[in-house]
């Protein structure tokens, strides 16, 4: 995810570029830039770190030009570096463009564009597209843009400026958001309300496939087919803030509902084109799996449950012993590691202080490490010899949802990968699972479309004191997970437990009216996890299950069934778990708490 904005009329653009901008940190925050068109020159400057950093460079410096591009980045391909950081230009410095999206076929452009003579400066898949431009360029910027988008493959909302059409902007949209703010003599792109809402309340929202070309007083857009699109203008209602969580009442509900995108986003390019093996950026061989013995996965919170889930996954499918622990405690219990252990710590944010140290001690006892974080340059990230990244873009809500299901997804593609490289698992059952991990973000989509159930259930549930989570096997990892997501957002006091568990001392705790969360997805030990639910509920506990599609027998001894779509029991915890977000939510709402910033606690946690 990252920012991009543009102007054009008679003001000075960069006002509004840094403004936009810092409207759209949200987004991406790991280096800003902007483009002037000065006439004789395209004026660039770019900066590594916070927008603040940006704006020292730019200070003192007179950019007057009334045309401009502005982007805030948040990393995928390549660290976050000056060089890095958006807009990029041609050869010649005559097109500059900022991106904010993935393009997924842009080494193989790459490779071309380089073979033609063309030089590259950065390590971004975003550069390819001004020397495209700059390669197909006729002196007509609309068509020459055309050819350009017909050559791209992936998702990408682009603007392009041109040094020799000072008064065109042109934009366009593909899976990633885009709106063009309509003024009185001057006209405003953006990749979200929030920047331009201070300057206009009307715009165009553009729609996948379209191009808009934006002057000063007139904006045009096309569709894929080069034809005329009337499109209705959006009268934008909300506030300020409520724009910047895209119309959601919270960080966190946003961050829910874009997890479709989000694990779409961490799968693309890691499937091979025939749709028959998982294609990791690791470069591992059957060598290299057989010297390991052991493997070791550290994280703490949200990402040791996905820990959890990626021992289930590994042993699983791969066939290799899997310890996990939290980073706390396994840094300080001298771990029996060395140079056939494989470390694996996982992080949203690669800053985790515990997580790190684990890391660093790791190394040190001789491991080989990877890391799987969701921010490309961190400390994680630079200190693991290897790393694969989620594509979650950031996570502003303390409490992690996308940071999680996409952790899922990037452990079982990482299970699959050992699996077909070790010949643990046929072929015809590694394509069963892709095409089912293929299906995954609409399956999500699907399971976020009906919620009124869930807010049901947090109004009727939400003030009760105690939340008891159950669940066998994979559902039990997710039990863990819902459990820590209502303990952080609405303070209830909730515990997961393995049901198998409940006899051994906690079912003393259960007695009438008490609401227990019963995951039953697991089709292995589907058995005994309901006779599990008769145990609780002969204590007349108020039993909410969680179930796959299609089972009619679990209605038989529930109070109440939430059913997500149907899909191997290897994949269900990635919908299974989007119900219990949803319910922590309304549960914190319910009660009136605090539900991006609960209290004690912080988003990245860099001390000990
Ligand atoms: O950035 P990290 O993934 O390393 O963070 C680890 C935990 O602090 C984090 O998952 C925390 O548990 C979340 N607030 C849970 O929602």
């Amino acid at each position: 995810m990252c920012g991009i904005v543009g102007y054009i009329g008679d003001n000075k653009a960069l006002n509004f570029l840094l403004q936009g901008l810092s409207k759209l940190e949200y987004r991406g925050y790991d280096s800003a830039g902007i483009a002037v068109n000065c006439g004789e020159n395209i004026f660039v400057e770019k900066a590594v770190g916070r927008l603040d950093a940006l704006k020292e460079k730019l200070h003192n410096q007179k950019i007057d030009g009334t045309i401009g591009i502005g982007h805030t980045r948040w990393a995928t391909h390549g660290r976050p570096s000056d060089r890095n950081a958006h807009p990029h230009t041609d050869c010649q410095e005559n097109f500059v463009v900022v991106h904010n999206g993935i393009i997924e076929n842009y080494m193989a452009l790459k490779e071309n564009l380089i073979s033609r003579g063309h030089k590259f400066i950065s390590e971004t898949d975003t550069e390819v597209v001004p020397h495209l431009l700059e390669e197909f360029y006729n002196g007509n910027f609309l068509e020459s843009v055309q050819k350009v988008l017909k050559k791209i493959e992936g998702s990408y909302s682009l603007v392009f400026m041109s040094k020799a059409h000072p008064d065109t902007l042109i934009c366009a949209k593909q899976d990633n958001p885009l709106v063009v703010g309509l003024g009185n003599g001057e006209n405003f792109i953006a990749s979200d309300i929030p920047a331009i809402i201070s300057k206009t309340r009307n715009a165009y929202i553009l729609n996948d496939g379209e191009i808009a070309v934006v002057k000063k007083d007139s904006v045009k857009i096309f569709n894929r087919n080069g034809e005329v699109v009337e499109k209705k203008i959006f009268h934008v209602n909300w506030n300020a803030e409520a724009a910047e969580k895209g119309g959601y009442e919270h960080f966190m509900l946003k961050e829910i509902n874009e997890q479709p995108k989000a694990v779409r986003d961490t799968i693309s390019k890691r499937i091979s084109k025939d749709g028959a093996s998982i294609e990791l950026e690791l470069g591992w061989d059957k060598n290299f799996l057989d010297s390991i013995n052991k493997i070791y996965i550290i994280a703490c919170g949200t990402a040791y449950h996905a820990g959890l889930v990626a021992k289930f996954y590994i042993e699983k499918l791969a066939r290799k012993l899997v310890e996990v622990d939290v980073a706390s405690e396994y840094r300080y219990r001298n771990p029996i590691v060395d140079d056939k252990t494989l470390v694996i710590v996982i992080s949203q944010s690669g800053e985790t202080s515990d997580t790190l140290a684990a890391l660093k001690e790791s190394r040190r006892l001789g491991a080989k490490t990877l890391a799987i974080t969701n921010v490309v340059g961190s400390s994680i990230a630079r200190e693991a010899e290897q790393v694969i990244y989620t594509v979650a873009g950031p996570e502003i809500a303390v409490a992690s949802t996308k940071a999680y299901t996409t952790q899922l997804i990037l452990v079982f593609m990482l299970a699959l990968y050992m699996a077909q490289i070790g010949k643990t698992i046929s072929t015809e059952r590694a394509r069963e699972l892709i095409d089912l991990l293929k299906k995954i973000p609409a399956q999500i989509s699907e399971t976020l479309s009906d919620v009124d159930p869930i807010k049901t259930f947090a109004r009727q549930y939400g003030f009760n004191e105690d939340v008891f989570y159950i669940g066998r096997s994979l559902d039990y990892c997710v039990a863990l997970e819902g459990a820590l997501k209502l303990k952080e957002i609405s303070y209830i006091h909730a515990e997961a437990y393995a049901s198998g568990e409940l006899k051994h001392g906690t079912l003393a705790l259960i007695v009438e009216g008490v609401p227990v969360i019963a995951l039953a997805t697991q089709k292995s030990v589907y058995e005994k996890t309901i006779s599990n639910i008769k145990e609780v509920k002969a204590r007349d506990a108020v039993v909410i299950g969680i179930g796959a599609a299609g089972d009619t027998e679990l209605e038989k001894y529930l109070d109440h069934v939430i059913f997500v779509p149907n899909t191997d029991e290897l994949l269900i915890p990635l919908l299974t778990v989007v119900p219990l977000q949803l319910l922590a939510y309304y549960a914190a709402i319910t009660r009136g708490c605090d539900v991006d910033k609960p209290r004690n606690l912080a988003k990245s946690v860099t001390v000990e």
